[in-house]
């Protein structure tokens, strides 16, 4: 019951999670039609058909103007702001939007990850912020706002399959903890706030950062074996492995998994990098099947997140971030969906405690 496992709190046209049989379904389509295949405008047309109604196109144009509206809040990076971790910065940033359940304010908040994390990161570096192209698409606007450079049709590729495979997965918590705030019609930022807090946990968003801190201490594939297994005697929990809901592999670990080797078929990711998490994944996946029979652990999405926003320039501590940047098109057409036809969210608890006198 503590983790309310089987019940059901929402009704949803958004997306479908089937987790005994590996499908992830977003507004009809699957994942594996979207992912590589669409950009993140494409599936924010999908996610927001009810919201704004809009085809790809023009959210393109719109969500281009929104990121130019989000760099004016950049002036407010101050020192106090850099000395809080990435996603607190981004937390901190994202709280000065004004709150709303207007079409405005959800491309707003839908852009600002986008620019906010890359010019925190650049500030944190001594760097300046770059300023949007409202011309680019999304991913391709956010690694240039990055690097300050137009990154390669590769790396767009990559970044945009990364956003599009996590836009959306039914009620996960950050996605829960959105529609609960917007059941209160706090507005549309304070649910993504909310969600934001959700998703930093390690249980959550917080993961991808340290699959990578695991992958170093690893250090080669030989060593894998003897890391893993002495981790799991200690009873510590392999990050980028198991899921609440699948049972099965996580299909957005497919998802990633081959954007990150057609990045690595460019030339964009390093051979042995990918050959030592190749092997971190087999064995992991053999011990877990050995150490807990009773419960099928497979590789989370997590897992082949890190290597691929690794790939691509990003600090470890930057990936909560980036999680967000693709979750928040799921977050608020969830809390719009929530306001259209949702109640206010009140469950109940049983009380345990004492007996008053
Ligand atoms: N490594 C080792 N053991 C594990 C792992 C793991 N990654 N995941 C679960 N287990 C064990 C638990 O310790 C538990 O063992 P027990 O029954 O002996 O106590 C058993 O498997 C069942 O675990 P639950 O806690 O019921 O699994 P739950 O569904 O609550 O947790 C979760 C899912 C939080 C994702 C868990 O698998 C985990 O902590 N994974 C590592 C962190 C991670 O990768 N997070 C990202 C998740 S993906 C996402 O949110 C986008």
């Amino acid at each position: 019951m503590s983790g309310l496992d089987d019940v059901i709190a929402a009704e949803t046209t958004l997306s479908e999670v089937d987790g005994l049989n590996g499908r992830l379904v977003i507004c009809g389509r699957r994942l594996d039609e979207l992912a590589g295949k669409t950009s993140y405008e494409g599936v924010l047309a999908l996610l927001y058909a009810d919201l704004l109604g809009e085809d790809e196109k023009t959210i393109r144009t719109r969500l281009g103007q929104a990121r130019l509206r989000a760099f004016h809040h950049v002036a407010h990076i101050d020192s106090d702001l850099l000395a809080l971790s990435l996603t607190e910065g981004l937390r901190a940033l994202m709280a000065r939007l004004p709150d709303g359940e207007d079409k405005s304010t959800a491309l707003l908040l839908t852009a600002a990850p986008a620019v906010f994390l890359p010019a925190l990161i650049r500030r944190k570096a001594g760097e300046d912020a770059i300023a949007p192209d409202a011309t680019r698409n999304h991913a391709a606007d956010m690694l240039a706002m990055l690097n300050a450079t137009p990154a390669s049709a590769a790396a767009v590729l990559a970044l945009e399959t990364y956003l599009v495979t996590v836009a959306d997965h039914g009620l996960n918590a950050s996605t829960f903890a959105a529609r609960v705030v917007a059941s209160t019609r706090a507005g549309y930022t304070s649910s993504v706030l909310a969600a934001l807090g959700a998703l930093k946990g390690p249980l959550h968003g917080g993961a991808p950062g340290p699959v990578l801190d695991m992958l170093d201490a690893i250090g080669a594939p030989d060593k894998a074996g003897g890391w893993l297994a002495s981790e799991l005697a200690k009873g510590e929990r392999l990050m980028g492995f198991g899921h609440r809901i699948y049972r099965v592999r996580d299909p957005r670990a497919d998802a990633l998994k081959g954007a990150l080797q057609r990045l690595g078929a460019a030339g964009g990711m390093n051979a042995g990098r990918l050959a030592l998490a190749e092997a971190v994944e087999r064995e992991a996946l053999a011990l877990l099947r050995f150490a807990k029979p009773g419960r099928t652990l497979e590789t989370n999405v997590e897992f082949f997140t890190a290597l691929l926003l690794e790939a691509l320039g990003f600090p470890r501590e930057a990936f909560t971030g980036i999680f967000a940047t693709g979750r928040v098109g799921g977050w608020i057409a969830h809390a719009h969906e929530q306001i259209a036809k949702g109640r206010l969210i009140r469950p109940q608890s049983i009380y345990v405690g004492p007996k008053a006198a």
